[in-house]
């Protein structure tokens, strides 16, 4: 019986199986598209640095405006490029220490200031990303340099909703119509406990008593219960985007609403019935349908920095077919959305996915956890992003490969 029993624990398979990748994922899902900075962070004639997965990124402009992305690291010396801008024309990316001089097109070394004979020169580079700039904001593709073909962004974008998920479907960030605005910040979490916070249909709590909910008297419950697997959908698009939705569709009644707890006496006080729909795209990008307000959505990128930080970018889109439009969406961003919504209501969920880092971080955390009937849902996410991924990002050279 005893001898039995070891045998059995012997053969256990790790319950992670169907999602193992997604746990190596420390460092991000490579070869994606991910945003870098807004439009107004790269004027002209600055080189902006940023870390994303790992990657050391320059960004600067070239001729007419284009953004470039480059390594951020001084093939002489490996000082960061970033660190003082030297732009002297509109085609190079020079390096302000000794003057290494590269093209923005390829990364190569087209001169060195002091030393324009160098037997270096032409054959020494820094290796270069693909980057698209759309409606303020500038996304990097960020991966193996020789990954091949390089697939359209809205492949790492939310779909755009169509007509049979909601007659009403919220605008789409990349339309000329669009107003996108928001704002970003660094998070000391790693990105996965972003993503998963994000989506989580358990998670609501943490706003209960936001003042956003308490001034607008909406019913947002303690907690969304999924009933069944159907209550989430994962979506496959040929070519396109793959997502995980809660389909939270008062008609598909899925998930139990929980407003009230007995044995705690803990309820809502909120009167007004709110729908909304939340969806998470790999590679780590939340839409919320119809938030702050309804028509409106919010986009939340979850930014792989390093294993220990996250950026965590926070977009509002709407509609905007007018001059009009676009003055009285300025005004809802700036006297509510902005304040209300992104940090008031958000700051809740940097709170606690920061609070969660201590424990997947140095307690073994991805083991240790007890998952619960509400967690469904995130599991469904990290099989999502185990199968649909690009590619798993190594550590860069030097960091701590412990683990
Ligand atoms: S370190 Fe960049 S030119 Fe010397
Ligand atoms: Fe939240």
């Amino acid at each position: 019986m005893g001898v039995g029993a070891r045998k059995v624990a012997a053969k256990a398979v790790s319950p992670h199986r169907e999602y193992e990748p997604y746990l190596e994922a420390k460092w991000g899902l490579k070869n994606h598209w991910y945003p870098a900075a807004f439009t107004h962070e790269v004027p002209d004639k600055l080189v902006k640095g940023v870390m994303i997965a790992g990657h050391e990124i320059a960004l600067r402009r070239g001729k007419g405006g284009k953004v470039y992305a480059l390594a951020d690291r001084c093939a002489h010396r490996g000082v960061r490029i970033s660190k003082k801008s030297m732009c002297l024309t509109d085609e190079h990316l020079t390096c302000w220490y000794h003057g290494f001089t590269y093209g923005l097109e390829d990364g190569v070394l087209k001169t060195i200031l002091a030393s324009p004979d160098d037997a270096q020169i032409g054959k020494t580079r820094i290796r270069t990303y693909p980057t698209h700039e759309k409606n303020g904001m500038i996304w990097v593709f960020v991966g193996d340099e020789d990954f091949k073909p390089v697939p359209p962004l809205t492949s790492d974008l939310p779909m755009r909703v169509p007509k049979e998920y909601d007659p009403n479907p919220v605008a789409f960030i990349l339309d000329d119509n669009t107003f996108v605005r928001g704002i970003h910040r660094t998070g000391d979490s790693n990105w996965r406990l972003a993503v998963e916070n994000g989506f989580d249909p358990g998670h609501v709590l943490i706003h209960y008593d936001n003042v956003f909910i308490a001034a607008t008297d909406r019913k947002l419950a303690l907690g969304w219960q999924p009933k069944s697997p159907e209550a989430v959908e994962v979506i496959d698009l040929p070519e396109g985007p793959k997502g995980i939705m809660n389909r939270y569709d008062p008609h598909l009644n899925l998930y139990n609403y929980i407003n009230e707890n007995a044995v705690t006496g803990m309820k809502v006080y909120g009167k007004q019935e709110y729908y909304v729909r939340t969806s998470m795209w790999v590679p780590g990008v939340l839409l919320v349908e119809h938030w702050p307000v309804t028509n409106w959505a919010q986009y939340e990128f979850y930014v792989p920095i390093d294993d220990t930080h996250h950026e965590y970018w926070e977009i509002i889109v709407g509609h905007c077919n007018s001059e009009e439009d676009r003055k009285e969406a300025e005004f809802k961003y700036t006297n509510f959305f902005e304040p209300l919504g992104l940090l008031e209501f958000n700051n809740r969920d940097l709170f606690a996915r920061e609070a969660m880092q201590d424990f997947y971080e140095k307690m073994d955390g991805w083991n240790q956890e007890q998952l619960c009937k509400l967690d469904a849902v995130v599991v469904g996410w990290r099989k999502l992003a185990a199968r649909f991924n690009r590619g798993i990002q190594a550590p860069p050279p030097g960091a701590d490969r412990k683990d």
